[in-house]
């Protein structure tokens, strides 16, 4: 399973890919966890990437290439991997490409969580994150048992330095400006499906599984070729 989820932010990127992980045991590919986590180590860089983040700026494409790249040639990569937040941008898009074709020829599924922004404020200013193993959580949908604690691990939950409002607003300009256009550069090259990203999470998986069973009865003849699916939206 090689997957790109793509989607505003809040759309359930990370939640879907981390049932898809627990399901599946192939790697969540987070460009996100993996900035904080530089931020988290106080380095020069870090410090850089804070006061974007902080912002609800993009950081720029050559680093990020750099990271994913790195990572992406880790050996638990090798059987597949789901990137999440990841790319972000068309040149990281057609670097993505170029990458893969290089070093190595995998099919991938594409799929756009669709949530309109304003589920989506509600759903940050909600959103409480394990800051030991990242489990993500919301106080309406699946708040944890005991509050402020992990039910996986007892860590901290945290309210992330850029889930504030002001900085929500300015990260769906940017989505809208640099990322949503990704929706029709996969769409031309027939790769993506869309899933409503509004209903119950469990739902939402089930339609994230069908994407991936149907590029694989595509690749296996079952179909005469890779399905674009535009899920209805409500
Ligand atoms: P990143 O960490 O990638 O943030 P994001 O893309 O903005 O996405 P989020 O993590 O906020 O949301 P999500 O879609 O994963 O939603 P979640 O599942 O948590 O990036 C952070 C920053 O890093 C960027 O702003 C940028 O500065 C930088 N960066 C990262 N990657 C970059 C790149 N490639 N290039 C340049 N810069 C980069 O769900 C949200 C909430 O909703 C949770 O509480 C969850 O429980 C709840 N929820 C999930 N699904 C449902 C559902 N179906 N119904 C109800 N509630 C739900």
């Amino acid at each position: 399973m090689f997957a790109i989820l793509l989607g505003a932010p809040g759309a359930g990127k990370g939640t879907q890919a981390q049932l898809l992980m627990k399901k599946y045991g192939i790697p969540q590919i987070s460009t996100g966890d993996m900035l904080r986590s530089e931020v988290a180590q106080g380095t020069a860089l870090g410090k850089q990437l804070h006061e974007i983040m902080k912002r609800g700026d993009l950081v720029p494409d050559a680093l990020i290439m750099q990271i994913v790249e790195k990572r992406l040639q880790a050996p638990d990569c090798f059987n597949g991997f789901i990137l999440d937040g990841f790319p972000r941008t068309i040149p990281q898009a057609e670097e993505l490409s170029k990458f893969l074709k290089h070093k190595m020829h995998i099919d991938i599924t594409v799929v756009d969580i669709s949530v309109q922004d304003d589920v989506i404020i509600d759903r940050l200013a909600n959103r409480r994150v394990c800051g030991t193993c990242k489990k993500v959580y919301s106080l309406t949908v699946n708040p944890p048992i005991v509050d402020g604690k992990c039910d996986r691990c007892d860590g901290e939950l945290k309210h992330r330095a850029d889930d504030q409002v002001e900085t929500i607003k300015n990260r769906l300009n940017v989505y809208h400006d640099n990322t949503a256009p990704l929706i029709r550069f996969y769409r031309s090259k027939k790769l993506l499906h869309r899933v409503n990203g509004l209903q119950k999470v469990d739902d939402v998986f089930r339609e994230v599984e069908k994407c991936f069973n149907m590029n694989k009865n595509a690749k296996e003849g079952y179909t005469t070729g890779r399905a674009v699916v535009e899920a209805p939206m409500n």
